[in-house]
């Protein structure tokens, strides 16, 4: 055997399946709690219904619904987790409005169109280390990004927003989106020793030109 570690393979639609068959409700990076004091300017009450793409079993979706949006379209590729998200949340009325789709964000996005607004376009989509995920397997660090931005553009209008949460703090350019704003959010820690160093996630707020 060889003395290297052979990295997570975040980029593989296997291990996504594999690791939720067992695994119970998990959030990426940070809570609603925590963001959503930054994001409520740009979840204007006429931005129904949102996009949330690669939302794994997260309870982001759930967490805001409890807060008053309803309409949250829900898409991942992977058919179990969309498939036990819908079981969780079918006995629940509040989350009647929720809706849960596979689809592959890289490829083909079109099956969330019959479930947008009237002009067939989300006016946002959201989407928390779904990003981070793709970014692993790009050969040339861009092109699982560039493939995302395009799929993300068909379903939005001119000034969509798309809010992605990252663990990078940077981000290329993605046309047809420009960077509108980079929101540091401190991530709690529990149990820091005095003078650990403070660590961030970051919130990038980016429009459809
Ligand atoms: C790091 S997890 C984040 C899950 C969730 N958003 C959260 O914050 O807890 C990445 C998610 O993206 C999904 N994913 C990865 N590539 C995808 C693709 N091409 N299309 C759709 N979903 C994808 C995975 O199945 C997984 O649920």
């Amino acid at each position: 055997m060889s003395g290297r570690t052979k990295a997570v393979p975040f980029d593989s639609k296997e291990y996504w399946e594999d690791r939720f068959s067992h695994e119970e409700p998990f959030d990426w990076l940070l809570t609603w709690d925590s963001i959503r004091d930054h994001l409520q300017p740009y979840l204007s009450p006429s931005c129904e219904p949102i996009l949330h793409l690669g939302c794994g079993n997260s309870l982001l979706a759930l967490q805001m619904t409890d807060c008053g949006y309803r309409k949250i379209v829900n898409v991942d590729y992977s058919t179990c987790v969309i498939e036990k998200m819908k079981q969780r949340t079918a006995m629940t009325r509040r989350y009647d409005d929720l809706v849960w789709l596979t689809a592959d964000c890289l490829q083909d996005l079109s099956p969330v169109r019959p479930f947008a607004g009237t002009d067939g376009c989300y006016r946002v989509a959201i989407e928390k280390s779904l990003t981070d995920c793709i970014a692993c397997g790009d050969d040339d660090a861009l092109s699982h990004q560039r493939a995302m931005a395009t799929q993300i553009a068909s379903v939005q209008p001119t000034d969509g927003l798309w809010i992605s949460i990252s663990f990078s703090n940077h981000r290329e350019p993605l046309p047809p989106y420009r960077l509108i704003d980079k929101i540091p959010v401190l991530v709690p820690q529990e149990n820091d020793k005095p003078g650990a160093p403070d660590i961030y996630y970051y919130l990038y707020i980016l429009q459809k030109k």
